[in-house]
């Protein structure tokens, strides 16, 4: 490639070497990105023990300390040199390997296979759109469920220029291995982008082992024909499982290792799984069959590079306060504690469905086992107007997509003690669109 770095040509050559897929599969600017390790950065740390360092952006008191406000300093429970100055663009190193050590207890069945070190992102968001930046060119396809995340519209449409496929993600009352399977297979090899988000946004729903095996093989299969496959897995609302017989890994563990021709890339954070909206740390983390250090090293770099190119680095403070809590003797407890009160939110939204089966008159859930939502279907009457309603005349706001006519209900966000209200008032809501009071 005329015009591409050195650096960036080093890390194609290992990729291309390692492993053919990872390199078909990166984009134009994943192929000439590169983490620009003898620049500024490398004369920075060449000069890192020296007499003198005057190297880096940062500024230093004479005390060799890094030159912070302290009434700014005093307000953080953490060590300022931990905090103020600058993150490394891959993120703190104890943190990835830390965020590494729980991916494999999480998921078990990852066994002795090898993956990245986690980079770290500015939330999963900005994990996503890094993938986007690596693996999406102009008109790439990406197929993703018809229900998804609204954000992946600006994402991986308007910034990436991806072209969306969708596949239905109900059949019924499950997943549709039908549709996602046919999404998956075409006439001649190609590129494929697949994304999935389980528990899924906005449904709910996290497939069971059952079903996640299905969706597995309908990958390898595809993957058997000679596609190179990207699986981008939005991991965000991991571990919020609420039924029994849920997958309770990531798909991650499964396609790790299936096929050469299967790149599995898993996007999570602390956002929801560590009850951590605001502080922005998030982590993004490869595997395939044969991934060796070398080659994950290679595509650290290159991930690194486009945090670099972006946001240069993630909040340090935030990764500091993340990695001394998980120190803390009460953190398994508390975390525990906060998925016990969405699960008990989660039970009582579907118990209040039990109840109540005049409901069913005007809408019914899609199925929902996990996350922090659920989709409500109506029938006979409109979603925006009866959203209208609810906001006007119950002082009460749900999301509504005009697509499907659906509603968006966030149990994790309603105090248990107002969710039957919360079903009362959408169901007279729809009363009262419908002219219809005979009940
Ligand atoms: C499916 C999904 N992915 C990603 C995100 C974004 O996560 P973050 O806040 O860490 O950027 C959200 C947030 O609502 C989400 O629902």
């Amino acid at each position: 490639m005329a015009g591409t770095n050195a650096q960036a040509l080093e890390l194609n050559e290992i990729i291309a070497g390692l492993s053919p897929t990872t390199m078909a599969l990166l984009s134009r600017k994943g192929k000439a990105i590169y983490y620009p390790r003898r620049g500024i950065l490398a004369q920075g740390a060449a000069a890192k023990d020296k007499a003198i360092n005057a190297t880096i952006g940062t500024a230093y008191g004479d005390d060799g300390k890094p030159m912070v406000l302290p009434s700014l300093a005093k307000r953080l429970n953490v060590d300022p040199s931990l905090a103020f100055p600058y993150a490394p663009s891959e993120g703190s190193k104890p943190l990835r390997e830390k965020w590494q050590e729980l991916i494999r207890q999480k998921n078990p069945s990852l066994g002795q296979q090898a993956i990245s070190l986690p980079i770290v992102s500015c939330g999963v968001t900005h994990g996503l759109s890094l993938a986007g930046y690596l693996f999406l060119d102009e008109g790439d396809e990406i197929i993703l469920p018809d229900l998804y995340w609204e954000n992946y519209d600006l994402v991986f449409g308007n910034a990436c220029g991806a072209e969306f496929t969708f596949f239905r993600l109900f059949q019924g009352d499950d997943f549709d291995i039908d549709s996602f399977t046919a999404a998956l297979l075409n006439r001649l090899p190609k590129k494929k982008v697949v994304l999935l988000n389980f528990p899924n946004n906005p449904s709910g729903y996290a497939p069971t082992v059952e079903v996640a095996g299905k969706i597995v093989a309908a990958l390898k299969k595809s993957a058997e024909q000679g596609n190179r496959i990207a699986v981008i897995l939005d991991d965000s609302y991991f571990g919020l499982f609420f039924e029994a017989g849920l997958c309770q890994e990531s798909l991650f563990s499964w396609l790790a290792g299936l096929h050469e021709n299967i790149l599995a890339i898993k996007l999570d954070g602390i956002t929801k799984e560590e009850y951590a909206w605001g502080l922005r740390v998030g982590f993004i983390s490869y595997a395939t069959k044969n991934g060796t250090r070398k080659l994950y090293q290679a595509l650290e770099d290159k991930t690194a590079g486009a945090v670099r190119g972006s946001i240069s680095n993630a909040c340090h403070p935030s990764q500091s306060l993340f990695l001394e809590a998980l120190k803390s003797a009460g953190y398994r407890d508390e975390k525990a504690h906060n998925k016990r009160s969405i699960e008990i939110r989660f039970n009582r939204v579907r118990q209040t469905l039990a109840d109540h089966p005049e409901y069913k008159r005007y809408f019914e859930s899609l199925p929902f086992n996990s996350g922090y939502f659920m989709c409500l279907k109506l029938f006979d009457v409109s979603a925006p107007k009866v959203w209208q309603r609810l906001l006007d005349h119950y002082s009460t706001g749900v999301i509504s997509y005009d697509e499907g006519n659906l509603f968006r209900v966030a149990f994790a966000s309603t105090p248990l003690a107002k969710i039957e209200l919360l079903f009362d008032h959408i169901y007279r809501a729809c009363q009262d669109c419908a002219g219809d009071h005979t009940s």
